[in-house]
């Protein structure tokens, strides 16, 4: 039975087709013994020489997909020269611009109850310690607060601060009514225990969505968390935004991470998917990701998921961060995801880039999240 899914852009409206069942059959019956590394189209091509009979679908992809349908030993040289003078190319999901649109939406919001009831929502960052990474991001969080009208206060510890003095912290901003989220930036220094720090965060203002309740909440059937983690919800978002069907389709989240990997199968989990969690121990993570329709990726290694590890027109969310040395950047390196870009374009039906995909929704997130919160202490409608 076709399994087809479509995507819809919430600003084009445009469709997209899954290649689903043809496809996925394909790629189940595919040998996969080519290297990883698709250099070029007759390459790609090469890699499915055992499902030959192409279907072109001509849909909103700039250029026309290539589905195969069934198994014979050659393809009719027309639909290769076909292959060669087309390129399937995935949609991008752009983090950057859905990130704007719900900044905006959370501006007009808080500015609306601003003005209704007089309350400005608060978020509180703590940061311990001067790793440059988490100086950045809290920075970033800070400047997104200023941009929404969010007000923002800020707690800034030294490295050798003791468990105690953070929790202070903590306790200090679950009572002031100011603070309607309160966010502490992960990792801590290693002498400072992380389960006792995030279980101070009273939960009605735990943004992040980290303590064990609200986890707990996210795993069980039948039971609400009142916050959601930024990341992986923000990966949620961009899915519904882009209009991928998530019920019923099979996903693989690679990594299981707190932050990331784990609130992302639970997420994925409770929109019906079937979910498998790939991590360092999976023996062969590639036939897993093979057989998935949406693919989150949260592992941190670059380009580690190769074209070859992609069922053709599935979706793909890559979460990971990772500077790789590039001597034409001003910088010396750039950065890349956990997907191999070039290489998931051309057989993904639509995949976030990095920089610009999942990154800016973090942060889109946590403000949103500071506005829930402040709109439920106030009752705020
Ligand atoms: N470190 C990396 N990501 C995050 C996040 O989403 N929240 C916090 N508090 N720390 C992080």
């Amino acid at each position: 039975m076709a399994a087809s899914s479509s995507i819809t852009t919430s600003s084009t409206t445009s469709k997209l087709l899954f290649t689903s069942s043809s496809t996925s059959t394909a790629a189940r019956l595919l040998p996969f013994t080519t290297t990883s590394s698709f250099k070029c189209r007759a390459f790609h091509f090469h890699r499915h020489r055992f499902n030959p009979l192409l279907h072109v679908h001509v849909g909103p992809f700039k250029n026309p997909r290539i589905v195969f349908t069934h198994s014979t030993n050659r393809p009719p040289s027309s639909f290769v020269s076909a292959a060669l003078a087309t390129e399937a190319s995935a949609k991008v999901i752009d983090g950057k611009k859905v990130a704007k649109e719900i900044r905006d939406e959370v501006a007009a919001e808080v500015s609306k109850m601003k003005e209704a009831i007089g309350v400005v929502p608060g978020l509180a960052v703590i940061l311990v310690g001067d790793r440059k990474d988490s100086a950045t991001y809290v920075r970033n969080k800070k400047k997104a607060c200023e941009d929404v009208g969010i007000k923002s206060f800020d707690a800034r510890l030294p490295e050798d601060s003791t468990e105690e003095e953070v929790i202070k912290h903590i306790s200090g901003f679950n009572n002031d009514p100011a603070v309607h989220g309160i966010l502490v930036q992960l990792p801590l220094p290693s002498h400072i225990n992380e389960q006792n720090v995030l279980n101070a965060v009273c939960i009605e203002k735990d943004v992040d969505g980290f303590h064990p309740l609200n986890i707990g909440r996210l795993a069980m059937r039948g039971r609400e968390p009142l916050f959601v983690p930024c990341t992986p919800k923000g990966c949620i978002e961009l899915l519904h935004r882009y209009g991928v069907v998530i019920k019923g389709k099979r996903a693989v989240v690679i990594g299981r991470s707190n932050i990331v990997g784990m609130p992302a199968a639970l997420l994925l989990q409770r929109e019906d998917a079937t979910v498998s969690v790939v991590h360092s121990r999976t023996k062969n993570p590639e036939e897993f990701t093979r057989e998935a329709d949406i693919i989150i990726s949260a592992v941190g290694q670059a380009n580690m998921v190769k074209g070859s590890w992609i069922k053709p027109g599935a979706v793909i969310i890559d979460v990971g961060i990772n500077p790789v040395e590039d001597s034409k950047s001003p910088r010396g390196y750039r950065l890349v995801g956990d997907v191999c870009y070039d290489e998931a374009i051309k057989i993904a039906s639509a995949i976030t880039p990095v920089p610009g995909g999942v990154g800016p929704m973090t942060i889109a997130m946590l403000l949103s999240n500071t506005l829930t919160s402040a709109k439920r202490i106030h009752n705020f409608k």
